[in-house]
């Protein structure tokens, strides 16, 4: 699997997820202001990515400060927070350095131990994945157990390898399935407007030699009114206490019309995706995107000068389109604030 995001001892090598799948290139990241862009641009994108990145994007403007160290960290912190405003991954990681960076010792000290909390994340969110992987392959087995037939699975946006350190969250179970023995069939959608599905999703699948087809996100009706889907999966930016689950835009008419076809729709995502501090998804903060990635995205005018645009990144699926939550701890099913909240432990 490429590696989206490494420590190289002294700066952090990106997978550049804007030039895929024309491109498998890198960037080096040296410090906290190249780290916001490449946060900003989806350089590195994904909410488990960009937690972890955000989390080295601290290290990088802390790690020469002289003096006054405890308003520096505040403030790459601060800094960095405003990068994205959906994913709370990005915050939960960026808290979590911060408590860090805040206890007592010398600041060479409390740099080391940034940089290793950075580092730790890296380790969890792989062990993360991988057990999400695994409880999601358990739970796809049981949903046809005695085929030999791959499964038909639909995915929207991309939530595999690219969006963490190994595996991805959606994507997981596929990728332990196939080791597993477990044979695939998933179903792309492209993801306007800035093509995650086709770009991504369909590259690391292809390259992990998975079977995928990708389709326009406008198809999606179509192939659950004609074809056998076992399932959808997708990953989530944010999951309220409730269950509402913010995701890429798109995705909760991808679930209405999984409800309408009889086709059960799951979320799989770490426990840092989950948002305890907020009752429902109408508290969820939406980014709103620039025009142009609608009006002349990849570079090409695809609509008349003068007109307005709509271009949300992100959109709430309520919980009772979504028939589990798949997470590093188990699958939780509704009622999700009991299901949710016993697995904080
Ligand atoms: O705007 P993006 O590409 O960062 O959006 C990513 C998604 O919506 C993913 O589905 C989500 O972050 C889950 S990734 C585990």
């Amino acid at each position: 699997m490429l590696k989206t995001i490494e420590w190289t001892g002294s700066a952090v090598r990106l997978l550049e997820q804007t030039r895929l799948p024309m491109e498998t290139a890198y960037v080096e990241i040296h410090d906290e202001k190249q780290m916001w862009d490449a946060i900003k641009r989806l350089v590195v994108r994904g909410a488990p990515a960009i937690g972890v990145a955000a989390a080295f994007g601290v290290y990088l403007g802390i790690k020469d400060a002289h003096g006054a160290f405890d308003q520096r960290l505040n403030e790459v912190c601060d800094y960095l927070a405003t990068s994205r405003p959906t994913a709370v991954n990005l915050f939960w990681a960026i808290e979590r350095i911060r408590r860090v960076g805040a206890a007592a010792g010398s600041a060479e000290q409390r740099k080391a131990r940034i940089l290793d909390e950075c580092l730790a994340m890296l380790e969890e969110d792989v062990r993360a994945c991988r057990a999400i992987g695994e409880h999601g392959a358990a739970l796809l087995a049981s949903l046809r157990p005695r085929t030999s037939e791959p499964l038909n699975i639909l995915t929207h946006c991309n939530a595999g390898a690219c969006v963490a350190v190994k595996y991805g969250t959606a994507l997981a179970p596929i990728y332990v399935g196939v080791e597993q023995g477990m044979q695939f069939h998933v179903f792309a959608d492209e993801t306007r407007p800035l093509l995650q599905g086709s770009r991504i999703t369909a590259f690391e699948l292809k390259e992990n030699g998975v079977p995928v087809t990708v389709l326009c996100d406008n198809m999606a009706a179509s192939l659950m009114s004609q074809k056998r889907l076992d399932a959808v999966i997708v990953g989530a930016d944010r999951i309220a206490s409730n269950g509402d689950t913010a995701n890429k835009i798109g995705t909760m008419g991808v679930a209405i019309l999984a409800r309408h076809f009889g086709v059960p729709f799951f979320v799989a995502a770490p426990l840092s995706t989950i948002d305890f501090s907020i009752d429902s998804g109408a508290q969820i903060p939406i980014e709103q995107r620039d025009a142009s990635e609608i009006a002349s995205g990849f570079g090409r005018q695809t609509a008349p000068d003068g007109v307005g645009f709509y271009n949300p990144a992100f959109d709430v699926t309520p919980a009772e389109f979504i028939a589990g939550i798949i997470t590093e701890r188990g699958v939780v099913r509704a009622p999700y604030v009991a299901g949710l909240a016993a697995l904080r432990g």
